[in-house]
């Protein structure tokens, strides 16, 4: 499929013009940042698994009603999404306290929450993604209360859905980012989740021996980080046992042997 001029690029993907109006191209890279693009590195490897990982939970999140960017992967490293305005608002919902709030609050990581949080965080990297609260939210109307409402609930459902998903195959979903938009059709508008969900964007711990098997890999210079994806990717069933990790790390493998 022929992809438009670039429109964006961000840490991780790139955006190209889709071939309809109101379609993109989401390429996912192989750069990883942490703080605020302060780290950085290339691992090879890492966009062909997050492409896969994120186009399986996007799709299992459509299948249960709930909109999402995504229409179908298109190779390796792409994927058509639906074209959004994109809500300047990243939504974290945390089922176990780690990361910034461990470090914010003074609460060791991995105690239990008895009731998963939300957070809400502006999306700016010139001010490295600050803390908001809903007052912020509506007050310099990046959302109205309606979107606010909607997008509260369908971050709470996501958590439940996936943190069952998780489960089954040993996974704890520890916390995780959602981001959402707008898709007009018209006048109207509806609210749909946009970006990735994938190992990037979620912290995830081996039951077994709290593993991490995230992108803290490469945060805390764990190492492994492309070894651990491709573990979330296999245990998920989309990864067939045996899967060569030179392959992936060159993109050269067909990882879509299991198909629906
Ligand atoms: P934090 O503990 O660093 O605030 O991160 C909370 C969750 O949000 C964690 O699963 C990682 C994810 N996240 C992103 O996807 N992008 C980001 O820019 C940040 C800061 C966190």
């Amino acid at each position: 499929m022929a992809r438009g001029k670039q429109i964006y690029e961000g840490k991780a993907k790139i955006l190209y013009e889709g071939p309809e109006k109101g379609t993109l191209i989401q390429y996912f890279k192989d750069d990883a940042t942490a703080f605020n693009n302060k780290k950085k590195a290339v691992i090879d490897g890492k966009g062909v698994l997050n492409n896969r990982i994120s186009e399986f939970i996007l799709t299992q999140l459509n299948q249960i009603g709930i909109k999402t960017h995504f229409i179908k992967r298109l190779n390796m490293r792409e994927q058509l999404i639906k074209s959004l305005e994109i809500i300047p608002i990243e939504v974290v919902v945390r089922n176990i306290a780690a990361g910034t709030f461990s470090t914010r609050l003074g609460i060791s990581e991995g105690t239990e929450l008895t009731k998963p949080i939300l957070e809400f965080y502006f999306k700016n990297d010139e001010l490295g993604d600050p803390l908001v609260n809903t007052d912020h939210i509506l007050t310099l109307n990046w959302a109205n209360q309606d979107e606010l409402s909607f997008i509260s609930e369908q971050a709470l459902r996501i958590n439940d859905f996936l943190v069952g998903v998780f489960r089954g195959i040993g996974i704890k979903l520890v916390d995780f980012k959602l981001e959402f938009g707008r898709f007009w059709n018209g006048e109207d508008s509806e609210i749909y989740v946009a970006d990735e969900i994938s190992p990037d964007s979620c912290r995830l711990w081996n039951i077994k021996d709290e593993k991490k098997l995230d992108k803290d890999r490469f945060r805390r210079d764990l190492g492994g980080l492309v070894e651990a994806y491709q573990e979330v990717a296999r245990r998920l069933g989309i990864m067939p046992e045996g899967t060569n990790i030179k392959e992936i790390k060159t993109g050269i493998t067909k990882i879509t042997l299991k198909k629906k």
